[in-house]
């Protein structure tokens, strides 16, 4: 691969728990020091840098101006109504507005920066919104999940860097690539499905077999996501493998949609 030069990436955390920084750090293809030592230049992330306060603050104002156009803005989290939350005086909303003026795309990772996620849950007491919706006139690449999948994540950002434009994405403002597929369509327990043969409680003889984990509140027939096939932790498993249902964790509005829990 020819040698290029790294892209400056600026991440925001708002309304977050953080998780979608630690999946992203446990990247295995490409490796985390690939990412970081090869492809980003990961200049402000509240998770992992050392700075800290004004100087932060003032270093994330200096890569806007020495990199316009050229930086790429990752954000983590929802954004609530401005009187929620500040970070160095300022509020979300005018940070994410300021940073994705002058950024080459914004990336929105987790269903929290696509969609709302649990902060947006009902009765939403922040009025919290998806990042993704506020940003105007720049693309905005959503890569839902609760959190994403690291590969998802660092490939996304791979694209950008090595190809110096956005991936193909679908009619919600997904990667393509990663979320064409129905996990129902992907899953190792298909056959039970298609067989009639489910789990009908966590410890019965059917969820011992492996059996299909619909009757338990499975919404893997309406999810998009690649967890089937990249799976989770370097592809060791995913959710269903283990033997619990796909609580559509990357779907627009997961949170309300009923229990996750049928019995
Ligand atoms: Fe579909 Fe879920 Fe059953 Fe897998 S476990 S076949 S995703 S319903
Ligand atoms: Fe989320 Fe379902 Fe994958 S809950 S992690 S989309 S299996």
């Amino acid at each position: 691969m020819e040698t290029k030069e790294r892209v400056p990436v600026i991440w925001l955390e708002f309304q977050s728990c953080s998780g979608c920084g630690e999946s992203f750090i446990r990247s295995m293809q490409p490796r985390m020091e690939k990412v970081l030592f090869d492809l980003i230049s990961l200049e402000y992330t509240e998770l992992i840098m050392a700075g800290a306060g004004s100087a932060a603050e003032e270093h994330r104002k200096k890569i806007m101006a020495e990199y316009p156009g050229k930086y790429v803005l990752v954000v983590e989290g929802s954004v609530p109504a401005p009187e929620y939350l500040f970070i160095g005086g300022h509020s979300a909303y005018d940070i994410l507005r300021e940073t994705a003026e002058k950024a080459m795309a914004v990336v929105s990772f987790g269903s929290c920066s696509s969609w709302g996620g649990i902060p947006a849950a009902k009765p939403n007491p922040t009025g919290a919104k998806a990042a993704a919706d506020l940003v105007k006139g720049k693309p905005v690449i959503r890569i839902p999940g609760c959190p994403p999948i690291a590969e998802v994540m660092t490939n996304t950002i791979a694209h950008i860097v090595i190809f110096g434009q956005i991936p193909e994405l679908d009619e919600l403002g997904r990667p393509k690539e990663f979320f064409r597929h129905r996990l129902h369509d992907k899953c190792q327990r298909r056959a039970y499905f298609d067989a009639g043969l489910f789990a009908e409680s966590f410890d019965d003889e059917g969820a011992r077999q492996g059996y299909c984990l619909y009757k338990l509140g499975c919404r893997g027939p309406t999810t998009y996501n690649a967890c089937a096939e990249l799976r989770w932790n370097g592809g060791l498993s995913w959710p269903v493998q283990s033997g619990h249902p796909c609580i559509g964790c990357s779907e627009p509005n997961f949170w309300d949609q009923g229990p996750f829990y049928e019995r």
